[in-house]
């Protein structure tokens, strides 16, 4: 067996990021969960231990001194290079699904779209360098359907919405500049986390998005770059 396969993930402390660790860690990646707030992140902890892999990264995306410090935790780990970066961190607000344009404030529309857009940027960029060091580099963005400009019928959660067309733009521009990374905007389904709600209750579990996601993530080649794709395996409009 050859050396295992770097993965850095953000928002790992629940959801789909707690997934993605789960999922990579059973398939012997080197995983490098990043959160907020580590000391609260006790089944992640557990997740890592029990696989034998590095501590918790803290990594807050809305701060370029705490992704600088995430990076420099990474070099000392001896890590050399990355294979798959996913940017998965990503929030809403309390409003969720309930947000009309007119309703938006300031202040909470620039909180999501700096948590799910310029995080997401800041995060991609600093790590370009481990990425362009690897044989065949990924980053994945965990976007959404509301992202969708042609699917918009019904007025909800509008922060949200024009964050994910953020990610979707910012992945194929992303592309454009970089031929020797690929960039993939992926859309995990209506999911059973806090984001996702209760009610009604969400049809796919965590384990199940997770599952189908990995799978286009493993099908992925360069022809794709740039593009939003489902789980389920077919392209999206951005
Ligand atoms: N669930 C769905 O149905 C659904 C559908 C479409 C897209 N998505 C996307 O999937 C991704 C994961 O969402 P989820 O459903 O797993 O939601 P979740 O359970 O609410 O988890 C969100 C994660 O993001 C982290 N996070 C929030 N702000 C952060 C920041 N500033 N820096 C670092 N991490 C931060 C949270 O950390 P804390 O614990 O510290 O808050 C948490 O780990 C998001 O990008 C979301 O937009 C979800």
């Amino acid at each position: 067996m050859g050396p295992s396969k770097v993965v850095l993930i953000t928002g790992c402390s629940r959801g789909i990021g707690l997934g993605f660790v789960r999922y990579f860690v059973k398939h012997n990646w080197k995983v490098l969960a990043t959160c907020r707030t580590p000391h609260e992140a006790v089944e992640l902890k557990k997740v890592l231990q029990d696989h034998n892999q590095t501590e918790i990264i803290q990594c807050d995306v809305s701060f370029d001194d705490s992704i600088e410090a995430c990076y420099q935790s990474v070099l000392t780990l001896g890590i050399t290079h990355l294979d798959l970066l996913i940017n998965n961190a990503g929030t809403s607000n309390d409003k969720h699904p309930f947000e009309n344009p007119s309703r938006m404030k300031r202040d909470e529309f620039h909180r999501i779209l700096d948590v799910n857009a310029t995080g997401l940027a800041m995060v991609t960029n600093r790590f370009i360098p481990l990425l362009q060091a690897a044989a065949d580099p990924l980053v994945v963005n965990i976007g959404s359907m509301f992202g969708t400009v042609s699917m918009v019928d019904v007025l909800t959660c509008a922060s949200y919405r024009c964050s994910k067309s953020c990610l979707n733009m910012l992945t194929s521009l992303y592309a454009l500049e970089f031929s020797d990374i690929g960039f993939l905007a992926l859309h995990p389904g209506w999911v059973q986390t806090d984001l996702g709600g209760k009610n009604p209750k969400p049809p796919l579990t965590v384990a199940e998005s997770v599952g189908k996601m990995s799978e286009v993530i493993a099908a992925f080649d360069k022809t794709k770059s740039g593009q939003f794709w489902s789980l389920d395996g077919y392209q999206l409009d951005p």
